[in-house]
């Protein structure tokens, strides 16, 4: 039996850390993988220019894959358009990604929380609004890097990444501040998990790297209509680039999380 997809969208490879997790959650679906890579990076787009080109994508997208839920597995998007894709569209049900603030405030032993995100995200008034309403209480710091996402992009196509380029774009995060330091650091755009492990040994001390991945899967999971078989083998999880330009190590990539092209 044939369902329709769970969308899963991001301007690039990093929604493929919330994939990952949605797959786990929902075995018996079919997921199609879309990725503006036409528009990447997300981070440095002008709002206004960025919001129409993501509304204007999904009326295609909506149109071709017909899915059953659209996860916006992207901070710089859903931040920016996660309201009017859904005043758009309300037919559709739409799962956002935002910065994990209200956990790491919950978590935070020293009061120093770190956001590291795109300079798109930090700039959002969806961003402040988030702090102001659960993290007044926090010394909250927010990072935004020009040059992580399009790293992580290298990164997970098997590229080697300098550690003084990488340690250069978190330096930022850590603060002490009257005898206390970071401890919590949002990972707030979905490309930056897969470089955590990077993270973690250029850190000059221990923090918590916050992924949002497991959580957005979950909301989905509540989401999305159970169904009560397994998946066919039939049907394949696709992906799909806006630019139709897929290299080498960008199809190796996807099909090492097991999509088509
Ligand atoms: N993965 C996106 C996010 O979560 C942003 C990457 C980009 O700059 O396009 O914010």
């Amino acid at each position: 039996m044939e369902e329709n997809p769970v969308l899963i969208f991001d301007s690039g490879i990093g929604g493929l850390t919330v994939l990952r997790e949605a797959r786990v959650l929902m075995p018996e679906r079919n997921f199609v993988y879309v990725a503006d890579d036409a528009g990447f990076p997300y981070g440095s787009w002008n709002e206004p220019e960025l919001k129409s080109r993501i509304l204007a994508l999904f009326e295609d997208l909506l149109a071709r894959f017909k899915p059953v839920v659209v996860v916006i597995a992207c901070n710089t998007a859903f931040t920016l358009a996660g309201a009017a894709l859904r005043q758009t569209f309300p037919e559709m049900t739409f799962v956002g990604t935002v910065p994990a603030i209200k956990p790491a405030a919950e978590r935070t032993r020293s009061g120093l929380v770190s956001v590291l995100a795109t300079p798109g995200t930090v700039k959002r008034a969806y961003t402040r609004d988030l702090i102001e309403s659960f993290a007044s209480q926090c010394h909250v710091r927010l990072v935004g890097s020009q040059n992580l996402a399009a790293m992580a992009e290298r990164y997970v196509r098997g590229d080697a990444i300098a550690d003084e380029d990488v340690r250069r774009e978190i330096s930022e995060c850590f603060l002490e501040k009257d005898g206390r330091k970071t401890d919590i650091v949002v990972l707030a755009c979905t490309h930056y998990p897969f470089m955590a492990n990077t993270f973690r040994r250029l850190a000059p001390w221990p923090v918590d790297w916050l992924d949002p991945a497991e959580a957005i899967a979950r909301q989905a999971r509540r989401l999305v209509p159970t169904v009560n078989h397994l998946k066919s083998g039939d049907m394949p999880d696709i992906a799909y680039f806006t630019s139709g330009e897929t290299d080498f190590a960008t199809r190796r990539l996807i099909q090492g999380f097991g999509l088509q092209v």
